[in-house]
């Protein structure tokens, strides 16, 4: 078994300087700016967004890095350090409509079509993208790279950053996802790279869009957030990430309620629903879900850690049995950490592939990354990889 592989974050000034130099080869001028995003990691709280319930994320210290210039033609010209081989990415923004746009420009088109579309003024531009967010690891690579445009083009536009700003930022880059890229997802990955403050993790509230910054400090207690890049291909546009959402819409119509949010007695909407059915497990797993987040949130800010590896190994079960978006490589990779000591491991994001994240002893770190690697090439699984998940800052200007 090879040596298991850490995926290290640039600095934010070698991502600007990266995405700089990748910008003034394949342009022949320079930026006016360099933006770098941050992927992340939702700590608890998943398939809840888009049931107006909460979640709580950090922003990773991996990010999307773009160089941009304004272009003069209304046309987005974009090339990208991942992509080299694909030529240059061109479209003029009178073709960006739902249903036309197609390739990894649409995160970049997208956003600037959802500013226009609420009247915010948004530049088309020339970028240059560079990035050390893992790619289809469930760590946000896509919507991290709407956000480094939204903060851009912000900025470009002469509009003052503040939190209001960023949550009208959230919408737009969600609608670049929702309407030009076509997956329905929800809030939580654009305003965890938007609305995220370092050292802090981000409790969201979809029911009225408020954000609260909860102290995350898990190294005074000698404690790290590994993350676990499993490397089982993840995607959200497939239709299963669909299916799940409509479910719980059913579901919510059945009870009589606008969304899962507004259940507040379990065991009353499992007799409607029925235990054992598809729509009553999905909403048994929403309602739980939120039910947990909001004693993480006192977790938090109590430091007591001890309760996490309940809390976790109760929300991979209910993803696994109830909401079914588990593969056997997040199963294995959250039962081989917690046997090489991990505190608590569960899997993060939309699932059907992706990460899992465990709270890890530090001086284990290296222990439960030989454990999770073994058991991997046991199971005859991709090698997988591993970050550091400390919580960084949110989208912003480098240079
Ligand atoms: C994906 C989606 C998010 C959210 C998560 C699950 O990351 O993009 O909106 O629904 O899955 O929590």
């Amino acid at each position: 078994m090879d040596e298991p592989r850490f995926e290290l974050a640039w600095t934010r000034e070698e991502g600007a300087a990266r995405a700089a130099l990748g910008f003034r080869q394949r342009f022949g001028t320079d930026p006016v700016g360099v933006w770098a995003a941050p992927g992340r990691v939702n700590i608890i709280g998943e398939h809840t967004d888009y049931n107006q319930g909460l979640c709580a994320p950090i922003a990773l210290p991996h990010c999307v890095y773009a160089a941009v210039a304004p272009s003069s033609d209304d046309t987005v010209r974009l090339a990208s350090a991942q992509s080299d081989g694909d030529g240059l990415w061109e479209l003029p923004m009178s073709e960006v409509r739902p249903g036309n746009v197609n390739g990894w420009g649409a995160y970049v088109a997208g956003t600037i079509w959802g500013m226009r579309q609420r009247l915010m003024p948004a530049p088309a531009i020339s970028g240059y993208v560079d990035s050390c967010v893992p790619f289809g690891a469930g760590l946000s690579s896509s919507a991290a790279l709407s956000c480094v445009f939204a903060v851009a083009e912000a900025a470009l536009a002469g509009m003052p950053d503040s939190a209001g700003l960023r949550i009208r930022l959230v919408d737009a880059a969600r609608d670049a996802e929702n309407q030009i890229v076509g997956a329905p997802t929800g809030g939580l990955d654009q305003s965890a790279s938007l609305r995220s403050a370092k050292a802090h993790v981000l409790i969201l509230d979809f029911q009225n869009n408020t954000a609260r910054q909860v102290p995350f400090n898990l190294a005074s207690s000698r404690l790290e957030l590994l993350v676990i890049d499993t490397k089982a291909p993840h995607q959200l546009n497939d239709g299963q990430y669909g299916a799940r959402r409509a479910s719980c819409e059913a579901a919510a119509r059945k009870l009589g309620v606008a969304s899962l949010r507004e259940v507040d007695d379990l065991e009353q909407a499992m007799r409607v629903l029925g235990p054992d059915t598809v729509e009553g497990r999905r909403a048994r797993h929403v309602i739980t879900e939120i039910a947990r987040v909001k004693e993480f949130e006192q977790v938090a800010r109590q430091g007591s850690w001890e309760e996490l590896g309940r809390l976790f190994q109760e929300s991979h079960d209910s993803l696994r049995y109830d909401y079914e978006v588990t593969v056997p490589e997040l199963d294995v990779a959250v039962e081989s950490a917690l046997a090489a000591g991990a505190h608590a491991a569960r899997m993060t994001g939309g699932g059907f592939g992706g990460s899992v994240i465990a709270v890890v002893p530090a001086e284990r770190l290296q222990r439960v990354a030989n454990g999770v690697s073994a058991a991997f090439a046991q199971a005859g699984f991709a090698p997988p990889a591993f970050l550091l998940g400390t919580p960084s800052a949110p989208a912003a200007r480098v240079v």
